[in-house]
């Protein structure tokens, strides 16, 4: 047999994927974690609540019924199909057809990034904000395409920034992705946003991929809106929705995508290869889920609201600037400047606050070029361990000079 060193050669989708920059900060949450030390972590958007009882019971037992036992179907059971459509109808007055147009997916992200598999290529382009969640940019990557970054916002201007990639590069863009309420900035937007994204997007020939998974979490009466509830979004795109956050059911895995008869049927053929769909009692406790815990999204929206409000009063205190989020489970904050070391970025100051105020923060420059500076901060502690976290912080960055010590005087006991 041969001595040389075997070369395992792993294919260009992984090599051209950017560098991965959450890396140094999970390793030190693990290190800091087996070594004892109790992080509060607020780094990544993970609910720590726990999903209703209703539908724990209900997985249970539809997990002992052996019809449950067999591959399931890999576009979802029709149970949970209509009940997606009648919760879109209910909610957003959206009317869709369960069979075509609705597709359930193993999570979000593997919905995500499957249609990304499905829509494109080598040589295909797509547009999405910076900052943006990190699959926005790698399940278009390891499809082959290219990704053109746009300083994000939720105004014209944020349109017009697009529409100016759309008419300079060539050739020209296939696909926009869109995220609102937005993870990691919260920004929001109001209906109109959606008509002239449509509009724009038409005149283009350019696919909409609006990820809605925030959509039901929402604070101070703010009604997020939904890319579907638009005219003519049918026509050019689809929305994912998740059951992750809005019933505590992040670990359960199940997504939605709705919306273009021809983008889910290309989702739907790539997944048929891929996989057998969900574990059945998890689909059948999900419809559980959307048809009694009608209730739960806004609970959950009281609790988060709350949450914000403790880590807006902590950056007040810290005196970091931030938008008071009216949607999502993040606040987005600018470091303050005065707290920085010099040469330090935000991934170096989040690893400084991990050691200094044992408290993990996501650092914005993970998200992309422009939000270096920035952190956010996921509400997904309680009140009690939200509000330690913000004195740890205010202690590791403003500490209080060392109290004199009384002179002793003569005759003092
Ligand atoms: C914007 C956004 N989309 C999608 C997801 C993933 O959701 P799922 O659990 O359904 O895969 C997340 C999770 O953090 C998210 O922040």
């Amino acid at each position: 047999m041969s001595t040389k060193p075997f070369q395992i050669d792993v294919s260009p989708r992984i090599q051209r994927l950017p560098p991965y920059l959450f890396g140094r900060i999970n390793k030190m949450k693990y290190e800091k974690r087996v070594a004892g030390v109790d992080i509060i972590d607020l780094g990544m958007g993970n609910p720590t609540d726990p999903t209703p009882d209703v539908v724990v019971d209900k997985l249970k037992e539809a997990a002992i019924d052996p019809r449950n036992h067999r591959y399931s179907v890999s576009n979802g059971i029709a149970g949970i199909r209509k009940e997606v459509a009648k919760k879109y109808k209910q909610k957003y007055g959206v009317e869709l057809d369960p069979e075509t147009e609705v597709i359930a997916t193993i999570g979000s992200k593997e919905g995500f990034s499957h249609l990304c598999l499905a829509m494109l290529g080598p040589g295909d382009t797509i547009v999405v904000g910076d900052p943006a969640f990190p699959i926005h940019i790698y399940a278009p990557a390891m499809a082959g395409a290219n990704v053109i970054r746009v300083p994000l916002g939720n105004d014209q201007a944020f349109l017009d920034r697009i529409e100016k990639v759309f008419v300079e590069i060539y050739p020209k863009p296939k696909l926009l992705i869109l995220n609102y309420p937005h993870n990691p900035t919260s920004i929001t937007i109001e209906p109109w946003f959606w008509d002239k994204a449509i509009e724009m997007c038409r005149r283009h020939g350019v696919m909409i991929i609006s990820d809605f998974a925030y959509g039901e979490i929402n604070f101070d009466g703010y009604k997020a809106p939904s890319f579907l509830a638009a005219a003519g979004s049918k026509e050019i795109g689809v929305e994912f929705t998740t059951m992750s956050k809005s019933y505590n059911m992040a670990g359960w895995r199940v997504g939605f995508c709705c919306g273009n008869k021809e983008m889910i049927k290309a989702l739907a053929t790539i997944k048929g290869y891929y996989d057998y769909g969900h574990f059945a009692p998890i689909q059948i406790a999900s419809v559980i889920a959307m048809r009694e815990c009608k209730e739960t999204p806004a609970i959950q929206s009281k609790m988060y609201q709350e949450r914000r409000d403790v880590v807006c009063a902590g950056l007040d205190k810290l005196g970091w600037e931030y938008t008071k989020p009216m949607a999502s489970m993040f606040v987005w904050a600018k470091i303050n400047p005065a707290h920085y070391k010099k040469n330090e970025d935000s991934i170096d100051f989040c690893l400084r606050m991990m050691d200094d105020a044992e408290v993990a923060l996501a650092p914005g420059r993970a998200f992309g070029e422009q939000g270096e500076g920035w952190v956010r901060i996921a509400l997904v502690e309680n009140e009690h361990r939200l509000k330690q976290a913000m004195r740890n912080l205010e202690r590791a960055l403003n500490p209080r000079p060392p109290k004199k010590e009384k002179k002793q005087t003569a005759g003092a006991a």
